[in-house]
Order: structure tokens, then C-alpha cells, then sequence
């Protein structure tokens, strides 16, 4: 049978068709646009995903048997706030993971409930990306708005209510809305409460590999698709790739350097890290993980690239000197669109400290490199606290296919890094999910180890390792110093 895994990113959709054995068939991709209305916001509209998922999934099929196709995995952005009327219509563009408007209420939440209450209710404390602190500013800049409100989506909740028009919510995804007790697997009752609603207009909970539903009659045919066709209740993206790189049950790291950059510490037993920086979630195998957030990872790279005019990266890469590696006085703080891990601080901005008259462009390229592996590195160091060992990971997203930023993270994390073979994370997790719950596999870890392989180890070097870790030291007093200014240059 043939299963179909779709990663619903913030840049693109990227869908795959996985054979039963995990071996994928096809690879289509959507790009789709990022709204940023104001300095701070970020948007989307969901029609934007529906065209690009649709008619991906009907390009993955073209010269295929799609009688074959057996399930539909959906692996998606986390935390965006959709909202539907009574009529299941989209009220307003979903705010998404990386908006940072709702400081007031973030700090409202953290301050006056109180971080210890949020912690005992959902596992977590407010963070601006988060879904709860959405709700509480749409309820106060756009009240009548906020009236219509009849579902509270997440974002690939939203795609699979258009597939099965069923209103599904999984574990792992409203783990990060703050609106769900992450300990018991539930919706909170009181923090519904706190943002003005009630359980009815939640999907129902289900677990990731779960099935919620078969293909609608309309949708079937639109697709080309038998409407036998199930769809299990997916993953947030973050999940979707630990199941995708194998980072289940307990003691597995996965790094991602996508667009945002994650930490994911899997782990079979909900487990309060104390220092609420770094997340709390439901794992999509049915267990738990921590992970920690940096808003801004590839993507500073990109920026980087962006200023300097060219997507050239491995050029780019090409001009830093070889014994440059830890030295020199230049660092990058990679805050472009604030951060969560580790000073959950929607203000905290970019910045290149250190240069001189002899600094160039390959220094720069080479500190914004390093600025991203330091950001991971402070999650690390949480769950290092916290008394896990950490000594390897997984390694995936878009950023980790540049062996020079490889050997940066292996060294400036002081970890093994486990490159695999197939290194297609969400989408591959979604397809893992959806062959799980069609039966294929008994479970999800005995699918993910049985699809999942390691093709390579990045091992770090003491030399390096070491002048890292000074520079770590260094970078980490950065944010406190720069701190008291970033209010200052808000607009
Ligand atoms: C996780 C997070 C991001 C998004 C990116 O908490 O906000 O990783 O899921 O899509």
C-alpha cells in the first residue's frame, strides 16, 4: 500500500508518497507567501494551504496508481490560531508560530495567572507564539471578530477537517496551544475558560497515528483518491520529525535547523524540566518530550544570504578561512524575530557584536553559523540541568545539509550528530503515522525503527570543542547586556 505524508510548513507544503516498506516514491513541493502586516506580525491565510496541499497531492499522484494509497499523515506549523464561524469559515488569517503581538497578554498570563498555575495546568508557561495569548488579543483588538468565533483550529487541523470534515485536534499539536492539560492528554477546562471558551469548540483529542476519518465523497474525487482513504490525526511539525528521524521513546535527541531551530528530548514519561524555557509536550508515540525553540534558524542564514544577494550558500560558506572556527571577536545573536528558548522575549532583536576594521563578509557568514548552533546550544544546557544525558542526536531541516554548519553544531553542542538516510522529517512522519494507523506497523516505534536509518556521525573535536565552549560563555552574556535596550527599539 502507499501512504501519503504532508509537511505543512510556514514557507512551503511538502507532500511524499511512502511505499509500505518506508521507501519513498515522490516528492512534490508548494512554496506559499508569509504576510508580516506590521513589524512583529505574521499570517497566513489557510486558503493558501488548502490550494497548495490539494493540488500537490494531486501532482504526487500523477503516473501512480492512487487505488494503492491506503492513508494520509499530516505533520504541520504549530500554535496558529484559526478560527471558524458557525459555517466552519475562516474568520480571519491564522496568526501564526512566529507573530510576536501579543506580548501584553503573554506577560499578562505569565504574571498576573502566574507561571506556576500555567505550569500546573498545562505543563508550560505563556509564550507569545503560543495560541492562548492569540485568543486573549483577538478578543481584545477584534472583539467582533472574536465573537464569530465558533472553532479554534490548529493549523493542519485545519487541512484534515477539509479532508474528512472532521474536527480533530492530536496531542502533540495542542500541547503547544496552552489551552490543553499536557500531563493528562485533555483540554484544560479552566484555561478555556481563561480565553473565553468552551470544550465544544475543540476537536476532539485523538493521538497522532490515531485514524479521525475517511476522505469526503467531494474531496475524494477531486483528488483522485478511493474514499476508503483514512487520515490519522498528525503531528506538530516538531513531532512529526522526531517520528521521521526515529527520536522516540525515551533518551532521543532530534535537532532540526529549519526555518525555526528545535531541541526534541523524546521521552516515555511526562517530565517537568523546572525551567519552563524549553516545552513540555505529548510526543506523537504516544509518550512525551521537551524541546526547545529558537524562532530563528535557517532562516538567519537565509536573511543573511538575502542581504548579501545570493542563495548561493555553499559560495558563501566557501569565504570563511578553515582556522577560523572559535576564534575571533565577532559573534551573531541570532533574535530576528524575537525569541522563546531561553529568554522567551519577543523584543530581543538580531545583532553583530565584535567587528573590527579587518572584519569580512565570510567572519559574518561564519558568526551567524554560530550564532544559531549558540541559541541551540542554551536548550541543551536546560535539559543537561534538568539531568538528562545528552550526548547525540539526530540531525535534520533544510540547515543541516551544510557539512561546515554540521561540524559548527557538533562542536559547539558537544554532541554526536546521527545524519540518516532519508532525511525528510515531518512529511516522512506523517506518512509513518498514517501506515501506523492503517495497520501496517503495530506501533509507532517499530515503524520509525524499521523505516529510519543512520547514514553518517558528525563527532566533535576536543580542540574545537573547547574554544567553543569559552565562546559559549561569552555569547551567554550577550542577551543579559543587550537586554534593557531592545524595548527601546521597538517602533
Ligand atoms: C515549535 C514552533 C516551531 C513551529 C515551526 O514550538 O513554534 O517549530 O512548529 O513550524
Amino acid at each position: 500500500m502507499l501512504y501519503i505524508g504532508v509537511d505543512l510548513g510556514t514557507s512551503a507544503v511538502k507532500l511524499l508518497l511512502m511505499e509500505e516498506s518506508g521507501n519513498i516514491r515522490k516528492i512534490v513541493s508548494r512554496e506559499y507567501p508569509l504576510s508580516m502586516p506590521k513589524p512583529g506580525w505574521s499570517e497566513q491565510d489557510p486558503a493558501l494551504w488548502a490550494d497548495a496541499a490539494f493540488s500537490g497531492i494531486r501532482e504526487l499522484l500523477e503516473g501512480e496508481d492512487a487505488a494503492q494509497v491506503a492513508g494520509i499523515g499530516v505533520g504541520g506549523q504549530m500554535h496558529g490560531l484559526v478560527v471558524l464561524d458557525g459555517e466552519d469559515r475562516v474568520i480571519r488569517p491564522c496568526i501564526l508560530w512566529n507573530d510576536g503581538r501579543t506580548g501584553q497578554e503573554t506577560a499578562w498570563l505569565n504574571t498576573e495567572l502566574g507561571e506556576s498555575l500555567l505550569a500546573a495546568r498545562t505543563g508550560n508557561i505563556a509564550f507569545a507564539g503560543f495560541t492562548a495569548p492569540k485568543l486573549l488579543w483577538m478578543r481584545s483588538n477584534e472583539p467582533e471578530l472574536f465573537a464569530k468565533i465558533r472553532r479554534v483550529m490548529l493549523p493542519k487541523d485545519y487541512l484534515i477537517y477539509l479532508l474528512t470534515g472532521v474536527h480533530a485536534a492530536d496531542c502533540s499539536d495542542a500541547s503547544g496551544t496552552l489551552l490543553f492539560d499536557v500531563a493528562h492528554r485533555r483540554w484544560s477546562a479552566e484555561m478555556l475558560e481563561v480565553c473565553g471558551l468552551l470544550p465544544e469548540q475543540m476537536g476532539a483529542v485523538c493521538e497522532s497515528s490515531e485514524v479521525v476519518g475517511c476522505l469526503r465523497e467531494q474531496v475524494a474525487q477531486e483528488l483522485g483518491l478511493p474514499k476508503t482513504v483514512k487520515v490519522v490525526g498528525g503531528a506538530g511539525d516538531n513531532a512529526a520529525a522526531a517520528v521521521g528521524t526515529a527520536t522516540v521513546g525515551r533518551g532521543r535527541v532530534n535537532i532540526s535547523v529549519g526555518t525555526s531551530g528545535t531541541v526534541f528530548f523524546s521521552d516515555e514519561r511526562f517530565v517537568d524540566p523546572g525551567n519552563h524555557a524549553i516545552h513540555a509536550f505529548c510526543h506523537a508515540d504516544g509518550g512525551w518530550h521537551l524541546m526547545g525553540v529558537q524562532l530563528s534558524a535557517a532562516s538567519c542564514n537565509q536573511w543573511w544570504g538575502d542581504i548579501l544577494g545570493s542563495r548561493d550558500f555553499a559560495a558563501l560558506q566557501a569565504e570563511i578561512p578553515a582556522d577560523s572556527l572559535g576564534s575571533g571577536s565577532l559573534f551573531f545573536l541570532p533574535y530576528l524575530m524575537g525569541e522563546r528558548t531561553l529568554h522567551n522575549d519577543e523584543l530581543a532583536r538580531g545583532a553583530f557584536i565584535g567587528m573590527h576594521m579587518d572584519t569580512r563578509r565570510g567572519d559574518m557568514t561564519r558568526a551567524v553559523l554560530e550564532g544559531v548552533a549558540f541559541g541551540l546550544r542554551d536548550s541543551v544546557e536546560i535539559a543537561r540541568a534538568a539531568g538528562m544525558q545528552v550526548t547525540a542526536s539526530r540531525l535534520c531541516g533544510g540547515g543541516a545539509r551544510s557539512p561546515l554548519w554540521q561540524k559548527i553544531l557538533a562542536n559547539v553542542l558537544g554532541l554526536e550528530l546521527e545524519l540518516l538516510e532519508t532525511e525528510q522529517g515531518p512529511g516522512l512522519g506523517g506518512a509513518i503515522l498514517a501506515a501506523v494507523g492503517c495497520g501496517e506497523y503495530a506501533s509507532v516505534r517499530e515503524a520509525s525503527d524499521s523505516i529510519v536509518r543512520v547514514r553518517e556521525r558528525i563527532s566533535p573535536e576536543p580542540g574545537l570543542m573547547a574554544r567553543y565552549d569559552e565562546r559559549y560563555g561569552v555569547y551567554s552574556r550577550l542577551y543579559p547586556a543587550l537586554k534593557s535596550v531592545y524595548p527601546l527599539l521597538t517602533p
